[in-house]
Order: structure tokens, then sequence, then C-alpha cells
């Protein structure tokens, strides 16, 4: 999960100053905006009588009683309605707290606040825009076109959605080529092209109507597959589709095509776990070395992000190894999935799962680990026999 918020701090203890400036380390907080200023309430109430108030504010006050409260009903003039207040005071009075409480504060915390409290203050204050949490999101990305980041994609969704008894919502953001609806053998009548122009005033109801279905348990955000819809993805008009496809699943699963512009990177570093598939060759090499050098520093240490070798064993002479990706993208292959022209193209041909048409195949083995991997629910060191597991951060290396 991620907040996009504004957030303004006016503070006037090192300790204070430390705890909020601490949400700039957080990923929960990447795409929010944190500006801490001295100065406290009085600082406060001078920089907002000019300006616009951000959503949520953050002031430290020493004043007591009477003072305290001519200070907030200042503040109160000065802010837009809607915005969030939490008080760091010097008053330690439990009518004192109720009373704010009812006067629409978030929080009143007495003389000081840890990172950790502010943190949990500031999710409750924002539990509406916090909903969401409960949906896990996966992006599946290739490293070239063709590598198999959609068939994969689909499969692991299907997997998740009978390993785990949750819903789950594939997006396919391929507008003109995506082929999750053939993946499903679906001839969708609205997909999310439909969704994406009517972004602006989206709601559950009508998004419900776009979806198809695509077995128990999983549903489709289908793309057009075709060359005139005339829609384009915009990083607005997408964040806006997702929030809502987030409170309809446990899982979100995201089909993002292989390009690179704004609103792909905000979905490869935003997503829950990220799964970037890539075959083992050359060309995949020197494209994931760049990939993993942008992923790694924006998705932080808290957040996967994920190498999957696939098509392996298709080349036979000159492929390379997954210890070859591991020394130059500084991370393990979370797996390596074999070259089966019999399951793929079976799977393909009948619009049907990996499951259904080679249920014993490693393909389909090496699906159902990843889909573990992923979900979120099992601990990695059982899913990976060797050590590493493709998680970054400490591993990586230039
Ligand atoms: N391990 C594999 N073995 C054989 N064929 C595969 C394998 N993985 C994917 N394919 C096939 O490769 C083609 C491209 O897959 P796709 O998922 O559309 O790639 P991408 O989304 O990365 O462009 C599909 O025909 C798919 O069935
Ligand atoms: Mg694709």
């Amino acid at each position: 999960m991620i907040l996009r918020i504004n957030i303004g701090a006016f503070v006037l203890t090192d300790a204070v100053r430390d705890a909020v400036s601490a949400l700039n380390e957080d990923r929960l907080f990447l795409r929010s905006t944190v500006a801490v200023q001295e100065g406290g309430m009085a600082a406060a109430l001078d920089y907002l009588s000019q300006r616009s108030t951000p959503e949520l504010l953050v002031v430290e006050t020493t004043a007591m009683d009477e003072e305290l409260f001519n200070e907030l009903n200042a503040l109160a003039e000065v802010c837009q309605p809607g915005t969030k207040v939490i008080i760091i005071g010097a008053e330690n009075d439990i009518n004192l707290f109720k009373t704010l409480i009812d006067q629409g504060i978030s929080q009143y915390f007495l003389e000081t606040v840890t990172a950790e409290e502010l943190k949990t203050a500031i999710v409750d204050a924002f539990a509406d825009k916090t909903l969401n949490a409960k949906s896990r999101t996966i992006a599946f990305a290739g490293l070239r076109g063709g590598v198999g980041s959609s068939v994969l994609a689909h499969n692991v969704a299907s997997e998740l959605a009978r390993l785990y008894d949750e819903d789950v919502i594939i997006v396919d953001l391929d507008i003109p080529y995506g082929t999750a609806a053939l993946s499903y053998n679906l001839q969708p009548s609205q997909t999310i092209a439909d969704a994406i122009a009517q972004a602006g005033s989206l709601d559950e109801t009508m998004l419900m109507r776009y979806l198809e279905t695509g077995g128990k348990n999983v549903s489709l955000l289908c793309a057009p597959g075709n060359l005139n819809s005339g829609i384009e993805i915009t990083p607005n008009a997408l964040e806006a589709v997702l929030n809502i496809v987030k409170q309809m699943a446990s899982y979100v699963i995201l089909d993002v095509p292989h390009m690179w512009n704004a609103w792909v990177q905000d979905v490869v570093v935003d997503a829950d776990d990220t799964v970037i598939v890539g075959a083992p060759d050359l060309y995949n090499l020197r494209d994931g070395k760049n990939v993993f050098e942008f992923l790694s520093p924006n998705r932080g240490m808290e957040a996967p992000t994920r190498l999957v070798l696939n098509k392996v064993g298709e080349l036979r002479k000159g492929e390379l190894t997954e210890k070859e990706f591991k020394e130059v993208l500084g991370t393990k292959p979370s797996l390596s999935i074999p070259f089966d022209s019999d399951a793929f193209a079976g799977a393909m041909n009948n619009g049907e799962m990996l499951r259904k048409v080679a249920p014993k195949s490693k393909a389909t083995q090496e699906v159902e680990t990843l889909a573990k991997m992923v979900s979120g629910k099992e601990s990695l060191s059982k899913l990976t026999k060797k050590s590493g597991g493709g998680l970054l951060g400490s591993l990586f290396k230039k």
C-alpha cells in the first residue's frame, strides 16, 4: 500500500522533527510529500494564513488551557475543510483530549511522538484511503516483448485464486495487444479502455460491469486487443481505476506491456510485488541490469522485486545461466521456467490455464511456486531451496 498525501509539519523539538522526517524513509509515503518547518503553532498559523493547507497538518505546541483553544480556533479558521490535524501538545488533560477529538483533531500526543506512533495515527486518519490495503498488487513485466510475462501473470492469477480461495482481478494494461482475454477464451464486450475513458466518474458498480469472469474467483479487466480504441492510459486515469479495482479483490494482477514511460514506471515501483520476466540471453541481461538498477533504489528493501527466467532451454546453445544473471544484476532469479512448447501452445490455443492442459509439467509446478512466493502468505525460505530467493537489497552489487 502507498499513500499519496501532502503533509505539512510545524515542529518545536528535535524528537518531533525526527519522527516526521522518518516518514520520508517509509515506503508507505513513497508518493507523499513531507514538508517540515520550525516554529510550531505560531509558524503554522502564519504560514497557512497565506497558503492553501496540506491534507495533513502535524503541529507542535506548548500552549495550555485557554491559550491552546484559542490557537486551535485560529488554526480552524485558516484550514481548508477536510484538513486532518495531529497535535503534539503539553496539556495533560483527558477531557481536553476528548474535546479535541470531538472538534475534528485526528490525534493528540502528549509532549512528543515517535515515528511509529505518528505513522499509525496517519494511517487511522486516512482510513478511507487505506481501505484498499486489504488487497495485494502484483505487477508482471517483461524485459523484452514475448518473454512470457503475460502468460505467467494470468497463470499466477489463477493459481492464487485456487490456492487461497480469494478473489483475484487481472488488469490487462496492454490496450492494443493485450492477451488476457485470449488466455481465458473470452470475448469482452467492455474493457479497460472503457474504464480509462470513464476514470473521472468510475465507481465499483460501474467497474463491475466492465469485468469478465475467468473461472472461480478470477475476474478480468480485459484489453480491447485492437488498434483503434483511441484510448491511451495516463498516470492519473490509471490511478483512479486501480484505486477502485483494489477495493474489489484480495489480489490485483497487473499485466504490464513492454514499454517504458511514466505510468509503467509508477506501476512497477508501486506494486506490492513486482515480477520481472526475462529470457536467458544477452539482450535480457542488458535490459535486466537497467531495470534492476532503476527498481532497486526506487522500490526499497521492503518491497520485493523478483526476476523470473522463462523459456529456459529454448536456445540450447549459448544460453546464459542463473549464475550469470545473479552476477550482473546482483539478484538471484527467484525461479526458472523451462521452455515447454507443448504446454504453452496447448494453453494458448485452447484459451486455458497450464494446470488444465499440462497439470504434471514442470512449468505448472513452477507457476504454483511463483504464486506462493508473490502471495505474501508463505515464508520465503520454504519456497527457495537455495539461499537468496531473488530479494533485492543488500545483495545488490554494482
Ligand atoms: N516457458 C515457455 N515455453 C514455451 N512457450 C512459452 C513459454 N512462456 C511463454 N511462452 C509463449 O510465448 C509467447 C509470448 O508470451 P507472452 O506472455 O505474450 O509474452 P509477453 O507478455 O512477455 O510479451 C506466448 O505464445 C506464450 O505461450
Ligand atoms: Mg504481454
